[in-house]
């Protein structure tokens, strides 16, 4: 058996791909192609991880859904324990669909509207994250409305460089999100004044896949200098939220692992006078990234003069991180065969130059043969689109030796479902 790098309970048996104990091919083979194939055991042993950082502290790991929103997904960490990180209305739907527990639920981004505030009011979710002044206005309008009282945390844009793509980073100035760090103690000041909010914590988020801890120290410092001036002016927090954001193993990328990044974090946090406090987590992609790969067929081999094109069955409706970010994932034939490699753009069908999945790899194929596009189990299903009418692919999560089929097929009629002809 040889494991897969990065990819915990991914390994080959005899060449031939497996996640868990299920062979890729048979999985194919049933399901059909493109398919993601994730593993249950992966995501809860990257989530042993965090707990092992946190252990003896009062923390709580709000799952950030827009990684892989999938219901089967959410039912692995709600079962888990986990509470979710929300940014939508529809986000929302989806935890309560699998019964998570409301109190468990924070509600992040930008731009909330009134509708799912009003949503999450009623639902009972156990904090807002608030990420301008006039969202603090509005929240207290809406929930003075319903008659209730929003339990908030202000997100703070703590002007930290997390040496991440452009496109994720998010704790920078120039940033759209959050709070600028020198407004925040009058923001919380207003908190504190608006009848219908109840201030429970403080909250940053710096940016994704971030592969070094030094952007996560620089931004506990500067949130803890925050938090001792907001509780100067009288008002008390129960939390700090940290945020997700670390970084997994695309291409060789060494993150720290979720243990030792918590046990720096939590020398810092002690050493700070900080140590008692309410811990939340916001991790995604480092909890399901590795836990999935998509597996895709070999529709055609066309060589060229300048370039060598491998089609494949899925495109970037799929897997749209490659167009998006120029990212890459490893691809691998699913099962391993002798003869000599050529080298391929991997391309699929979609009518875009910028529809390609992997640049320049080495792959011994032959039309027909399965090819396994690594580390998508994060923010390729949950971005995935119907671009060209494309129905998206099935997922199935591996549990030992059993195979749950977590969501279907998408057929045309799906597509066109509230469609109307003139
Ligand atoms: N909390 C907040 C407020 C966030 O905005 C995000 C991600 C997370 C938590 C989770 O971050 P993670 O642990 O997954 O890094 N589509 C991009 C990633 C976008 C991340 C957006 N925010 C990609 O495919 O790389």
């Amino acid at each position: 058996m040889t494991q897969l790098p990065g990819h915990p309970h991914i390994h080959r048996v005899d060449g031939e791909l497996h996640v868990e104990q299920l062979p890729v091919a048979q999985l194919a083979r049933e399901h059909g192609t493109p398919l993601f194939v994730y593993s249950k055991a992966s995501m809860l042993a990257a989530l042993a991880a965090y707990r092992r950082g946190l252990q003896g502290r009062r923390s709580r790991i709000c799952y950030a859904m827009k990684a892989n929103s999938s219901l089967g997904v959410l039912q692995v960490f709600a079962q888990a324990d986990c509470g979710f990180d929300i940014v939508s209305g529809g986000e929302l739907a989806r935890v309560l669909a699998v019964g998570a527990r409301p109190q468990d639920v924070i509600f992040s981004g930008v731009g909330k509207t009134r509708a799912e505030m009003a949503q999450a009011l009623e639902a009972g979710i156990g904090c807002f994250n608030v990420e301008s002044e006039a969202e603090l206005e509005v929240l207290d309008e809406v929930a003075a409305r319903a008659g209730r009282v929003a339990p908030v945390s202000i997100r703070v844009n703590p002007n930290v460089d997390p040496k991440t793509h452009p496109y994720i980073s998010t704790g920078l100035k120039g940033n759209k999100f959050g709070i600028a760090h020198e407004r925040t103690l009058a923001a919380y000041r207003r908190a504190a004044a608006l009848p219908h909010l109840r201030v429970v914590g403080i909250d940053c988020h710096i940016g994704s896949q971030i592969t070094d801890s030094g952007p996560y120290l620089d931004a506990m410092d500067r949130m803890l200098d925050l938090v001792a001036a907001i509780e100067a002016a009288g008002i008390r927090l129960q939390h700090i939220d940290f945020g997700g954001g670390l970084g997994i193993d695309y291409r060789g990328d060494q993150p720290p692992a979720a243990d030792a990044l918590w046990a720096e974090l939590l020398r810092k946090l002690d050493a700070r006078g900080f140590g008692d406090r309410e811990l939340l987590l916001e991790p995604g992609r480092s909890l399901v990234g590795n836990a999935g790969v998509c597996v895709t067929e070999v529709l055609y081999l066309k060589p060229g003069e300048q370039k060598n094109f491998c089609i494949v069955d899925a495109a970037m409706n799929d897997l749209p991180r490659p167009a998006m970010y120029e990212a890459f994932h490893g691809i691998e034939p699913v099962a391993q065969r002798g003869g000599a490699a050529t080298t391929y753009d991997v391309v699929g069908p979609v009518c875009e130059s910028g529809d390609w999945l992997g640049r320049d790899r080495a792959l011994p194929v032959q039309q027909g043969d399965l090819l396994a596009v690594l580390s998508t189990g994060a923010y390729c299903m949950s971005m995935a689109s119907n671009y060209n009418t494309r129905p998206r692919a099935a997922e199935v999560l591996v549990d030992g030796d059993r195979a749950h089929l977590i969501r279907e097929r998408e057929r045309p009629e799906d597509l066109m479902r509230g469609e109307r002809l003139l």
